[in-house]
């Protein structure tokens, strides 16, 4: 028999400041509602020098993980295109800033934003051999494009992080996946920058054409058709690119079907756009808006679009469980995004510039009274001093 496996808790974690799109578009001479409707992003999240995505990741596996279940944690697989180390893994960074017995295996995976998706698929195939382990996966990133580059309203950052086991509390996975790789220069970062390059127009269309690809490949492989589905879920590096997604095959399914599924996206969409890109936690902080602001059930079936540029796509499906609501604790994500501060667009850019360098000098980093748990002191003889409240 199948060992039924999927995900069984989600935590989220964005820092404390953020940036509000209509200032950002005023600031860059540009109309608000370009980036409001055209781009569809409300706000964008803020990532001070003393977050990384190892802090991040940490501050987001802290909500899910309890001291009984980090002693059955058998792998942490980190998905980031935003690494600390061209060597090292932020995966041994991360666990042991939470602590995880030394019998964890854990790595470090790359590839755009489809990194934590490799690492969902990897982790479940993993379980359907040891059911009896946990796996953690991460997605966790910082969207880099520059000051005034076009790219700049589709920054943001943030990590989610997932407890994936066999029995799984919100979401099991099945086991029909449909995944399509080319060399695309859509998007990429050469080790020397900081920033991504991008053929922004260009990525859009490579997306949708994935999408459009993996979709129909998935549908032969199932026999499925949409009418199969109750909603679809989209990574989104900003939340129209999703709703063009959606568009693409809306018309397969029935004018009634259309209604449901457009109400699901507006659901799905509602977190993104107040946190901006996170790279390869946006497909799962999407998820996780779903399940918290949609009319979603037990027994709903899910399909889910990875896109990692450079490229990598992936359509696979998954159906919600009885009680996928204990699964992520939702007034806790409320307070994480209300509690955040509004920061001007100069305090941004003073923020944005203010990076650890890559120069490798000793750095003591202004650490304040508001600070997450977890969090990034400095550096000092070329090591990330990584400290914990
Ligand atoms: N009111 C309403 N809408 C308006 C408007 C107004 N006043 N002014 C413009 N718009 C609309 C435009 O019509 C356009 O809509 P459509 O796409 O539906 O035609 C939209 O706003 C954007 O306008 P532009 O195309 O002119 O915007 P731009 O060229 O300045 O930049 C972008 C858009 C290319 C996406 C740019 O932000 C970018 O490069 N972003 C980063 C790359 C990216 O996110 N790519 C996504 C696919 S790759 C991926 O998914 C991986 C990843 O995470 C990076």
């Amino acid at each position: 028999m199948t060992v039924s496996v999927g995900i069984d808790k989600i935590g989220f974690y964005t820092p404390n400041d953020y940036l509000d799109m209509v200032d950002l578009a005023t600031a860059r001479g540009e109309d608000p509602n370009k980036y409001l409707i055209g781009i569809g992003q409300s706000k964008q999240a803020v990532i001070p020098p003393t977050q990384d995505v190892v802090t991040m990741a940490a501050n987001a596996a802290d909500q899910i993980l309890t001291t009984a279940t980090k002693k059955e944690i058998a792998m942490v697989l980190f998905g980031t295109e935003s690494g600390v180390d061209n060597s090292k893994a932020t995966a041994v960074y991360l666990a042991h800033l939470l602590g995880l017995p030394s019998s964890t295996r854990a790595i470090e995976l790359k590839q755009a934003c489809y990194g934590a998706t490799a690492g969902l698929q990897l982790a479940a195939d993993f379980l359907r051999v040891h059911p009896t382990a946990k796996v953690l996966v991460i997605g966790a990133d910082i969207a880099r494009y520059g000051l005034r580059t076009p790219g700049e309203v589709t920054q943001g950052g943030g990590a989610i992080a997932m407890l994936v086991t066999a029995n799984p509390q919100v979401l099991a996975l099945e086991p029909t996946s449909s995944y399509h790789t080319e060399d695309v220069m859509d998007f990429w970062r050469p080790t020397y920058r900081t920033e991504a390059l991008v053929d922004g127009r260009y990525s859009t269309t490579v997306y949708l054409d994935f999408f459009k690809t993996v979709w129909t490949d998935y549908q032969r492989q199932t026999q499925r058709t949409i009418a199969d589905f109750n909603a679809f879920v989209f990574h989104l590096p900003f939340t129209k690119m999703g709703r063009k997604g959606l568009r693409q095959i809306l018309p397969e399914a029935s004018p009634a079907q259309q209604a449901q599924l457009k109400e699901a996206f507006e659901a799905s969409q509602l977190d993104n756009r107040h946190v901006g890109n996170l790279y390869t936690g946006s497909l799962y902080l999407s998820l996780l808006s779903l399940l918290r602001h949609g009319r979603m059930q037990a027994g709903d079936r899910l399909g889910l679009f990875s896109y990692g540029s450079g490229a990598e796509g992936e359509f696979f499906s998954g159906i919600l469980q009885p009680h996928y609501q204990q699964g992520f604790d939702s007034d806790k994500l409320d307070q994480l995004l209300a509690q955040r501060r509004r920061v001007s667009v100069v305090e941004y850019e003073a923020i944005y510039q203010a990076q650890l360098s890559n120069d490798g000098r000793d750095v003591q980093l202004p650490v304040g009274e508001g600070q997450a748990k977890y969090y990034l002191a400095g550096r000092q003889h070329q090591q990330r001093q990584y400290r914990s409240r």
